[in-house]
């Protein structure tokens, strides 16, 4: 395997790693607060995140390189309100999508045609997160963040966690 791929590659392991512990955190810290629906969207997130991780770690060892298991620095365990923390969420997967956008640029520059093929589902995905994240921040805007409207925010979320899971991954 192309060692500057397989690098970059590594890098993204962590980069998705990072996404899986930052999601288990913030489910963690709304589960203790009683908002079951974030809490559900965040667990499966970080779910989707550590998927995310082995996909391309099978993926390198797959194409004859070396899958590293990165270190991941302690997530924050507090967050402030929800909407700073969607909009925390948000950013954070607008510099994944940076990230994988650079690889599939490194892979054309290196004519690697199969990680090329390979990270398309990822651009894919990228899309559909940052898509999704935008529409739930939209929604918490107009219902608003005082102390009343916790409980219509969570009750949006878990609709979006039902839609979720009627379409296939
Ligand atoms: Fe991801
Ligand atoms: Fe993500």
């Amino acid at each position: 395997m192309n060692k500057l791929i397989e690098k970059a590659l590594n890098e993204q392991i962590s980069m998705e790693a990072q996404a899986h512990y930052l999601y288990l955190s913030i489910a963690s810290f709304y589960e203790v607060q009683g908002m079951e629906g974030v809490a559900t969207f965040f667990y499966d997130q970080s779910a989707e995140e550590q998927m995310h991780m082995m996909k391309i770690f099978r993926y390198i060892n797959e194409m004859d390189g070396h899958a590293i298991v990165p270190a991941v620095p302690k997530p924050n365990a507090e967050f402030e309100d929800i909407l700073s923390t969607f909009k925390l969420v948000y950013e954070h997967e607008k510099r994944v999508t940076l990230s994988i956008n650079n690889i599939v640029e490194l892979s054309t520059k290196e004519k690697d045609h199969g990680t090329y093929n390979f990270l398309q589902w990822y651009v894919q995905e990228q899309r559909e997160e940052e898509s999704l994240m935008r529409t739930i921040i939209d929604k918490i805007k107009l219902i608003g963040i005082g102390p009343q409207s916790m409980y219509f925010i969570d009750r949006e979320i878990k609709e979006i966690n039902a839609l979720k899971n009627q379409t296939p991954q």
